[in-house]
């Protein structure tokens, strides 16, 4: 969807206009709405409870639909998430192509400006779908809908623009990694996947440097070339740098790029593999975060570090019982060749210590234990530094992307200690999530570190109240949140 942030709007030019109202509250109707409507808006005894909503036929403009956000004391950003996507589904439903929004409240202490900049951003991703391969489009071609929020009275006329184009920056990005994580795992290759990254690098003014089999070879990856055997297609090894001029502060962000995920030989059931297209969406994440970062203009230095494979078995495929030797040095005993994303991230996130960043994020589709954990509202966060977790925490409640933290003591470690090696790979099942974290924590050289597991929210299996199904964007809206924190 199209969006603009605007005082008023031309009441003819609008097919739709929606209004967002809470239980028994005043309706805030624009001064333009003329007597006989409102007076059919009073009579229709509108209670605005949560999910209830009802549409008006008028006349200037044609249909106005007031849609229920539930108690006022109530209100959460996330409630607010699915009536603006209630109001994208209704407009695509009935083919308005041009749209007006309401929405005057806010929650979860934003305030105006930052509230309406969540409102376009959300707006624009409402009307999202992945249809690059639908070749026969069902209801003929859908129209594109331009929407425009209407901006309440406390925000500054001057300060439009520049909200409107910030909500788009992070829409972009968002945009991105969804397209990413919904493309195919034979289109979406670690090759291509990087020609992606230079794609939007390129841009963005982000400089891209991407590292092939010899290079990676050379730097020692031992995890990233272990998981890679078994692959028909090249491994990868993707650093985007953004450097703004002044920076306050560098950030390394580190994402999980495993285009496909069999299992290898130890191979995963046949039933909803497909999904695995996903475990690249943390890798997704760190582009569409980056990009995001770099048109926002933030005055942090950013380090992207992507590394990719697809994880398949072949004779040359890994095994159990085999010893890997990582760029650290440190030496894994292979006892479960579907515990894989630890192997790639274990050499990229000491690739990317050795740059010193003062945080380090990573962002993995990596267990499912985290999923049977916390499901799909919120993804894992482990991290060794308080501060910073709590931050983390923070700007996931602003931006309605939670984060629960659970603990990375080395009272778990005894269930990755091996016999034959420094470390084994898994320690199975108790505490899956946990041991993941700790298998990471140890190739970790940074004060500052956060780990988010968002094998539970990076995709959603089925169309939600908040989002279509697929690839959601998770990790972009918080990390940039955070980035916006540094910067200030
Ligand atoms: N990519 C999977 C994790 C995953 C599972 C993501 C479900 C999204 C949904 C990961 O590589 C994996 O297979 N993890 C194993 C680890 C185990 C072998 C220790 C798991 O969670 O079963
Ligand atoms: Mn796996
Ligand atoms: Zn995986």
């Amino acid at each position: 969807m199209n969006v603009d942030i605007q005082k008023e709007v031309k009441p003819g030019k609008i097919d739709h206009l929606f209004i967002a109202v809470a239980e028994n509250d005043h309706v805030e109707l624009p001064a333009w709405i003329g007597k006989a409507v409102r007076k059919t808006i009073e009579n229709a005894r509108f209670e605005g409870r949560a999910d209830e909503s009802i549409t008006i036929l008028a006349d200037e403009p044609r249909k106005i639909s007031l849609m229920g956000l539930g108690k006022k004391d109530a209100l959460t950003i996330r409630g607010i998430r699915a009536a603006i996507y209630s109001i994208a589904k209704i407009a695509k439903k009935q083919r308005d192509t041009t749209i007006a929004v309401v929405i005057p409240y806010t929650a979860g202490g934003l305030d105006s400006e930052a509230m309406t900049r969540f409102v376009a951003d959300h707006l624009a991703q409402g009307d999202y779908k992945y249809d690059e391969y639908i070749t026969v489009k069902k209801n003929g071609d859908v129209p594109s809908i331009d929407a425009t929020v209407l901006a309440t009275a406390s925000v500054e006329p001057k300060r439009l623009r520049d909200i409107r184009d910030q909500a788009r920056a992070i829409s972009a990005g968002v945009h991105t990694v969804r397209d990413l994580g919904n493309a195919p795992p034979n289109v979406i290759t670690p090759t291509r996947l990087a020609e992606r990254a230079e794609a939007v690098a390129k841009e963005s003014g982000i400089k891209c440097t991407v590292y092939g089999r010899k290079e990676i070879e050379k730097m020692k990856m031992g995890g990233l070339l272990a998981v890679n055997r078994g692959s028909a297609e090249e491994p990868r090894f993707i650093v985007m740098e953004y450097s703004p001029r002044r920076p306050k502060k560098h950030v390394a962000l580190v994402g999980k790029g495993i285009t496909f995920d069999s299992g290898g030989i130890s191979i995963k059931p046949a039933e909803k593999m497909e999904e695995m297209k996903f475990d690249m969406c943390g890798a997704a994440a760190v582009i569409g975060t980056m990009q995001a970062a770099a048109a926002l203009e933030l005055p942090i230095r950013i380090t992207g570090a992507i590394p990719s494979t697809d994880n398949l078995p072949s004779g040359n495929a890994y095994k159990p019982g085999d010893i890997i030797t990582m760029m650290s040095g440190k030496t894994v005993e292979i006892v479960n060749t579907d515990a894989e994303g630890r192997m790639i991230l274990g050499d990229a996130l000491h690739y990317a210590s050795q740059q010193k960043p003062d945080h380090l994020i990573d962002y993995a589709t990596l267990t499912g234990a985290c999923v049977v954990a916390l499901g799909s509202e919120a993804a894992g966060l482990f991290s060794n530094d308080d501060e910073l977790a709590q931050k983390l925490i923070e700007c996931g409640e602003r931006v309605g992307e939670r984060l629960w933290r659970l603990p990375e003591w080395d009272d778990y470690k005894d269930l990755i200690r091996s016999e034959w090696a420094d470390m084994k790979n898994s320690g199975g099942r108790w505490g899956g999530a946990i041991t993941a974290a700790l298998f990471l924590k140890e190739f970790v050289n940074c004060p500052s570190w956060a780990h988010l597991d968002i094998a539970g929210t990076a995709y959603a299996e089925h169309e939600t109240p908040r989002e279509a199904r697929g690839a959601t964007g998770a990790g972009v809206r918080v990390t940039l949140a955070f980035l916006e924190s540094l910067s200030r």
